[in-house]
Formats: C-alpha cells, structure tokens, sequence
C-alpha cells in the first residue's frame, strides 16, 4: 500500500468510491437486470465539498462498478440529494415512447447566478434516454422553487401514487424539520399538498433531510396497507449525531399522519428509528424494483466524525441494501429489515460452515475454528443461567480487542460495543457504545452479522433491530470468539459464511 493509504478497511460488502468523499446514496433504480447507485461525491476532495452525483452499477448489490461521474457540479451550481424514477409512459415528454426516459430529481445549489441568490436551494431535473448511461439538465431548471432565497428547501423524493394516478414528491425544509409533498402528472409542474411536521421530538439546529414515504402492508396483510415516512435527523439522533427516524401512519393523496406520537418532550427512545447503531444516515428508496418488498440503501456514516474517518484514499461507504417490511412487533407496527434477497443469494454461494450447538460456561468463551476479515454470522441466543452473553466479531488472535455484541437477559438490552474495536481515537466524537431494547420472545436471541473490512451490520430477530456501525480494525483481528458471562448460554444454529476464494 501506499504511505497513508489503508486497503485493510477497503469494504468488499458495500459501496466506496476508489477515492475522494462519497456521502448520501442518491436515486438508486433497477433497470434492465442492473442496479444503479447515486451519491454525493467530492470528486476533488476527501472532505465534503462541491458536490456531484456520482455513478456506480451492479448485477447483485454485492459487486460495485463505479462509472463516471452522472451529474456533475459546476462553478454556478452543487448538485445535492435526490431520487431517479423511470417514467415508462414517457409522461414528462423528454424521452419519446420507443426510448423513455429516467428522470433525476436533485437539489440544485446555486452559485454566481443573476437569477439566484447565492447558496439558494431549489429543485431540479437533469434525465436520461439511455437507460441511465448519460444525463443532462433538463432546460427550464429549476422545476421547483419554495422562495427565491430558501437555504434549506432539498432532497426530493419521488414515486408514483396509484391510487391518486399521480407522482408524489417529498422534500424537506430542513432547518424547520417539515417535510413538504407536492403531487405531479407530468413530472414537471409540482404543486404542493400538505406539511408533516409534527411537534415531538425535535431539538434546536437539528436538521430534517432526505424523507422517503413508503407504503408497506402491514403483516404482511395486502389489505391492511400502512404508510411509513422515513426522515435522516442530525444531529441528536439516538445514538448521537445523525441518524434516521420513521413515522408509521395514513397518507390520503394529501396528508400523511402518524398513528400516534409520543408526548412531547418525550426521550429519544420513545420514538422509532431504522437504526440503533451510529452510522446510518440518508436512507433512501430503490426505485422500478417491481412488486416485491421495497429496497432501501443509506450512507454508513454519522455527520459527527464523518470527515475524520481514518480511511484513504477514500472516504465513505454505504450501507447494505436492506429489504423493508412492516410487522407487529411488541404490540406496535415496526419496520423489520433484512439483507437484500441478492445479498442472500450471494452468501449461499460462499462457503458456509455450520456447528453444532453449543453451550458456553459462565465466564467462558468458546473460539469459532473460522478465521477472516469479511464474514456473515448467525446465530442464535437461549436464556439459561447467564446475565449476559454475546459474540466479538474482528477479534485480534490474543482476545485484547475486538468489538462486542452482547445480549443483556436481566435488562432486555443488546449492546454493540465498538470501545476496543482498534482505531477509536481518530475523533472525539466516536461514541463508542450503543445499546437498544430488544425483547427475547421464549428466552431466545437470533443475531445476523454482517462483517466487513470496516464494519459491523446487525440485525436481530429477524431484522426488528438494526444497528450498523463502522470500526476500523487493526491487521490481523480475523477471530470470532462467544462469551457468555455469570452462568452458561446455549448457542445454536450458528451459521458462518466466508467469502468463496
Ligand atoms: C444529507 C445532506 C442532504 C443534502 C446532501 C448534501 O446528508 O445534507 O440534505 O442534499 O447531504 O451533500
């Protein structure tokens, strides 16, 4: 490697750009069998600055090539959020019915333009007719403006609405965390519909970004259709810094209102969020992915130290795409998430080792005969006579550090401890342990780890809790170790996928 550079943390699991900053995921699509990824790029730099739409596709979500640049900032204009959807009937007219055309919808942030004070936010339309290659700007941006002076108007996401036969657009002002909806026939002239703002937990300089509003059955019940709007807050998310919030409620064409919200002044805790864990932010929706559950993907990273993670010569990486539902969890509709099913198909080409079960003594720990940066481990949890137990995943050969997954049975608390995960010390605002409630329905835990180079993905009991957090591990920390303190655990269907040489 080069002096400075760190190919030890380079994901092989997740997106990164060959170098310079990448942050939010922008308008991801599937289009003829291939997945296409957006994202805030700093082609120039490796902190966050004048930012384009960078370009990467793939055949499986597993497997990324980055391609030029799609959108590209100018001296006059920073292209920011937005969402890509494929207008099949050729409604906007840009494309023609034999080639239709996709349409990006960003943030245009102006610059030394006589028709825009300068640092204004406003949205616009750059498009595609062919299938996603090349774009250009539509000619009449900006096709959406709240006031000439807005700062703060951005991230527009939009979808079809079946039952209004109209396009919806959701957008934030994000200084006074309100997302606007506006509706569309023809992809070009927006008007608006309502605000969701509600009073509940919201705090001073915290910001509103990037809304995506999805609707989901609930239980899986075709008829018992619910609506879910996703919001990245920053800072004071629940494990500090930024993170993603959701809202489960109706929307009628017009409104969106939650079921219930918790009184105001409320603990953060009282609120749902996508994500326990520290780096997930800017979750947005694929678009054109069919009938199935819909697929999310979001930035693995928190505002907090994002321009001081120690790695080169890139910076930024996202999250695994998840596949969404809603489900009754704990007597309340919660949103459960689980790897992409072509993340699933990817791991069943691996190898993977199974074991048989196992029961670790209090105080003890038992070392997985599995060595590796990049690993998928499951597993599952049975209460006996133990306080706590748990897995350390990136573990160095002499046990010293490693980072900590722990299942506290007395308190009903997983942890996702990362304090000697290796490199913490590179910002003081690297929170280092985080903790959720998770129940454990018969005493039983299942865990699904998602290992990288410089990550940890987890979600629990079948996707009701995620937490994702970077780690930046030193060379060597290839061990997996089960622990189980203050009487024994029994560990069974353990599962360890490593990637196939
Ligand atoms: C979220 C965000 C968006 C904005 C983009 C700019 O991380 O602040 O609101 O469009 O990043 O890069």
């Amino acid at each position: 490697a080069q002096d400075g550079q760190t190919p030890q943390w380079r994901p092989a699991l997740h997106f990164s750009p060959a170098a310079h900053w990448m942050n939010d995921p922008n308008g991801p699509f599937l289009l003829d069998g291939t997945y296409h990824l957006f994202y805030q790029y700093n082609q120039a730099g490796m902190v966050w600055g004048h930012t384009s739409w960078g370009h990467a596709t793939s055949p499986d979500l597993v497997h990324w090539h980055e391609d030029a640049i799609a959108i590209p900032a100018t001296p006059n204009e920073d292209i920011f959020s937005g969402s890509v959807i494929y207008d099949r009937q050729n409604r906007s007219g840009l494309g023609s019915a034999s080639a239709p055309p996709l349409l990006a919808f960003h943030t245009s942030v102006f610059y030394n333009n006589p028709a825009h004070p300068d640092g204004t936010q406003a949205q616009s339309l750059s498009y595609s007719l062919d299938r996603g290659a090349s774009w250009r700007p539509y000619d009449h941006n900006p096709i959406l403006t709240l006031h000439p002076d807005s700062r703060q108007f951005r991230d527009p996401s939009v979808f079809w609405y079946p039952d209004g036969k109209c396009w919806i657009m959701a957008t934030v002002v994000g200084d006074a965390q309100v997302v606007k909806l506006y509706r569309s026939t023809d992809l070009l002239h927006w008007s608006f519909l309502s605000d969701f703002q509600p009073s509940g937990y919201r705090k001073p300089g915290m910001l509103w970004e990037m809304p995506v509003l999805v609707s989901l059955p609930l239980d899986g019940n075709a008829h018992d259709k619910r609506w879910v709007m996703i919001v990245s807050v920053n800072p004071w998310s629940i494990a500090g810094g930024s993170g993603v919030q959701y809202f489960v409620g109706r929307f009628d064409g017009v409104t969106f209102t939650p079921d219930s919200l918790p009184p105001a002044g409320s603990d953060p805790a009282a609120y749902d969020w996508l994500d326990h864990g520290a780096d997930h932010y800017a979750t947005t929706r694929f678009a054109n992915t069919g009938s199935g559950a819909p697929l999310l993907i979001g930035w693995m990273n928190n505002w907090d130290y994002a321009d001081a993670v120690p790695t080169a010569p890139w910076r930024g990486q996202m999250t695994l795409p998840v596949a969404l539902a809603l489900k009754t969890v704990e007597g309340r509709p919660a949103l459960v998430q689980a790897p992409a099913p072509s993340y699933e198909d990817w791991v069943r080409r691996q190898g993977v080792a199974t074991y048989r079960d196992r029961v670790v003594g209090g105080g003890q720990s038992w070392r997985a005969p599995v060595r590796g940066d990049v690993m998928d481990i499951r597993l599952t949890l049975r209460r006996g006579a133990a306080a706590r137990a748990g897995i350390v995943v990136r573990q160095t050969p002499d046990g010293r550090t490693g980072t900590v997954i722990s299942y506290d049975f007395a308190k009903g608390n997983l942890t996702l401890d990362r304090g000697h995960s290796g490199n913490v010390g590179f910002s003081p605002k690297f929170s280092l342990v985080h903790i959720a409630h998770l129940a454990a329905p018969g005493g039983v835990v299942s865990l699904h780890l998602v290992v990288d180079r410089s990550s940890v993905e987890l979600f629990a009991n079948g996707g009701v809790l995620r937490m994702t957090d970077l780690i930046f591990p030193s060379a060597g920390s290839d061990r997996v170790s089960l622990f189980s303190d203050g009487g024994s655990t029994r560990f069974s269907a353990i599962r360890v996928a490593t990637p196939a040489r």
